[in-house]
């Protein structure tokens, strides 16, 4: 069951991987929704606390450190700092945004590690791992590859092949190789502390069937989950970025990332306390039960679909075991937003980024937020294409909302000084909108509490299509001219809409909220004040319209499109994998070729063969005939007279009825162009490589 009436509000949004900027997919997926429920608590006086901050552990770090030449502790600085600054400007309200390398996290952690420990809470387990004897280290899964068992890919990951989709465990994989050296890892025996999920699996059963109300797409993951049986999972890792073990002999142990890193909510309150008081103190209350009231704080995370078993299962059983926290009350975890088509991915390059977007179309944050709102992946994975964004901006917030509260300011103006117009007698028509303004806070209001943020914007929407209706049918601009008693009732009624819409509207749009209500001069009034007939005194003076939105043009998008694609592009270029040094030879290995120089004297092009070449190359001692797949890089007459390196003594092979002899040697371009291999200076035909 759900709580109905807390006292107060922990709300949570994930702590991101500090390792690169944030997109539109994270910002649809969690970020988004959370401020927007966090506000609407605000506004309704709860007392609420909204943490988030960095995930500064753990593999993702350490891959993306080694990636940018940079260390680990760079790389976590660069990016919450950017990351950090760019949540501020789109107007996500966090009230701390703290990060897992504080010492306060690092103390929390280890306290609650521990803790558990000294409870005997976990397993105790040796297994065999895979070490690198060259760089001396024990090999987190992503930094092994081999062949993969399920499709023969040779460059899969140690958990997972990204040609066949595989999960995959290192074990699993054939010729297993590290990233770090090149060379095969060996088993080594290794002992780390497990918490046993199986053993917590009807207490943690008991506490999903116990929250019926959760998403279907949260409920479904759980119950795939707990139906193939919880296995133990390891709660410490051989590895060196990350959060020492607070147990004795554990060098080159840290805290698994995700034992850490939701504990790192905990840590962020505190912080928060810290910042404000000087003291840890008062962060209990946000994460302890109260003696005798145990539901008096509501706690809800907003997370991404991936994060799911993490926060449904495994942090609650590690909350379970610890014994005095709360329990999270909801997961409102979303599904994946997708981009022009296709999936976002950080690696391909395929993503609109944040702090790109809000210097290139500056001033435009409600815009973003209005259009993953209107399409955030709530039950399904969802889209967002740059023609999207420019209709919604250009027919529904330039179109309908921009519109009506442009047209309620400026005909206030015209007809009635720039002053709030008292309301006189009301006719059918204005008793018939003021009920329906008076019902839609409500409405709204009950759409965000369930989380659903799509259909609270529809219901807002209607609400200045409510607005444009009644100016449409009582037509001021005309009544004017006969009856201008009517035209302050009119326009009183259209203020009061307006100043609705500022206060329903804040927790999408904050920007354009305080805007309409600074111009209507609202001063501190919120959602309980919302749809009441007199929101807005008579006489209160309203200042000239203000710009809420303005179109955008075709060029504008057309840009960010084209952008889109060339940055795709040059990461195809920049990004192609570096192929994994191959096993290990022996110098007799080596020296059974014969590698020499020689030169292209005659070169045609095969009749019928897309690929082939047929080249004649002077060896020194006699001239040899090879068939060589490269006609789509180089031209028959362009090749003639150059030096290359050959290798004499490959058999002969049958290509095309023709006999081929040998091999010319060429290396490869990231772009897969061909080139040559040549010596660095003139050697005669015939010069052997050793
Ligand atoms: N760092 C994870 C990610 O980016 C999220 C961690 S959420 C927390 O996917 F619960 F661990 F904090
Ligand atoms: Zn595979």
């Amino acid at each position: 069951m759900p709580i109905l009436n807390p006292k107060r509000y922990t709300v949570t949004a994930a702590l991101i991987y500090a390792n690169g900027p944030i997109h539109i997919g994270h910002l649809a997926g969690c970020y988004i929704p959370a401020d927007i429920y966090v506000r609407y608590l605000r506004s309704n006086k709860k007392e609420v606390a909204f943490i988030s901050g960095t995930d500064e552990h753990g593999v993702p770090i350490t891959i993306r450190a080694k990636k940018e030449g940079l260390t680990p502790q760079e790389v976590v600085d660069k990016y919450y700092a950017q990351i950090d600054a760019s949540f501020k400007s789109l107007g996500i309200s966090f009230d701390i945004y703290s990060r897992t390398s504080k010492d306060i996290h690092h103390e929390t952690s280890k306290q609650i590690f521990r803790d558990l420990y000294d409870k005997n809470v976990f397993i105790e387990e040796t297994t065999e791992q895979y070490f690198d004897e060259t760089a001396q280290q024990f090999l987190a899964d992503r930094y092994i590859v081999g062949t993969c068992p399920v499709c023969a890919n040779p460059n899969a990951y140690g958990d997972q092949c990204e040609r066949c989709g595989s999960t995959l465990s290192p074990l699993e994989l054939k010729d297993p190789r590290s990233m770090l050296s090149g060379a095969s890892p060996v088993l080594k025996a290794t002992k780390n502390w497990y918490l046993p999920l199986d053993t917590l699996q009807p207490q943690i059963e008991n506490y999903i069937t116990s929250h019926g109300e959760w998403k279907t797409n949260v409920l479904g993951q759980c119950q795939s989950w707990l139906k193939d049986g919880l296995k133990p999972r390891a709660m410490t890792r051989d590895l060196d970025w990350g959060i020492k073990v607070p147990v004795e002999d554990t060098e080159g142990k840290v805290l698994y990332v995700w034992f850490e890193a939701p504990i790192g909510y905990i840590s962020a309150t505190k912080d928060w306390m810290i910042q404000k008081n000087g003291t840890d103190a008062g962060w209990e209350k946000w994460w302890q039960p109260e003696t005798n009231a145990p539901e008096e704080t509501k706690l809800v995370h907003f997370i991404g679909k991936d994060n799911i078993v993490f926060h449904c299962i495994i942090f609650p059983a590690m909350l379970m075991a610890e014994g005095n926290y709360i329990l999270p009350d909801n997961v409102p975890a979303n599904e994946f937003m997708n981009l022009e088509g296709d999936k976002i991915s950080t690696s391909r390059n395929w993503a609109v980024w944040l702090h790109e977007y809000l210097e290139e179309l500056p001033d435009k944050q409600d815009v973003l937020r209005y259009v993953l709102t209107a399409n955030a992946p709530e039950t399904k994975d969802s889209e967002f294409t740059w023609k999207d964004f420019q209709t919604r901006n250009n027919s529904e917030l330039v179109g309908i909302f921009g519109n009506f509260i442009n047209r309620a300011v400026v005909l206030t103006h015209k007809f009635c000084e720039g002053k709030v117009p008292a309301a006189g007698a009301l006719e059918e028509i204005d008793q018939n909108t003021l009920s329906q303004l008076e019902a839609f806070p409500a409405r709204i209001g009950e759409a965000i509490e369930n989380y659903r943020f799509r259909e609270a914007l529809t219901f807002i929407m209607d609400l200045a299509r409510l607005g444009n209706k009644y100016l449409a049918d009582t037509q001021p601009w005309h009544v004017i001219k006969t009856d201008p008693a009517r035209v302050n009732t009119i326009l009183n009624i259209a203020l009061q809409i307006s100043a609705t819409l500022a206060i329903v509207s804040e927790p999408i749009l904050p920007f354009t909220a305080a805007k309409i209500a600074d111009q209507l001069g609202l001063a501190g009034q919120t959602w309980p004040d919302a749809g009441k007939p007199n929101l807005l005194s008579a006489g209160q003076p309203i200042t000239g319209a203000k710009l809420l939105f303005e179109k955008i043009e075709d060029h504008v998008i057309e840009q960010q499109i084209q952008k889109l694609h060339d940055a795709k592009r040059l990461n195809e270029l920049e990004g192609k994998v570096v192929a994994p040094v191959k096993a290990e030879i022996q110098y007799d290995d080596f020296a059974k070729m014969d590698i020499r120089v020689a030169t292209i004297v005659a070169a045609e092009n095969v009749p019928k063969s897309k690929k082939l070449l047929k080249l004649l190359v002077d060896i020194g001692s006699e001239k040899r005939t090879v068939l060589s797949g490269i006609s789509e890089h180089f031209k028959a007459e362009e090749i003639i007279g150059n030096k290359v390196l050959y290798l004499a003594n490959l058999a002969p092979r049958k290509m095309m009825g023709m006999e081929s002899h040998g091999m010319i040697l060429m290396a490869e371009d990231k772009d897969g162009s061909l080139a040559f291999v040549q010596p660095g200076k003139e050697i005669w035909n015939g010069g052997t490589v050793n």
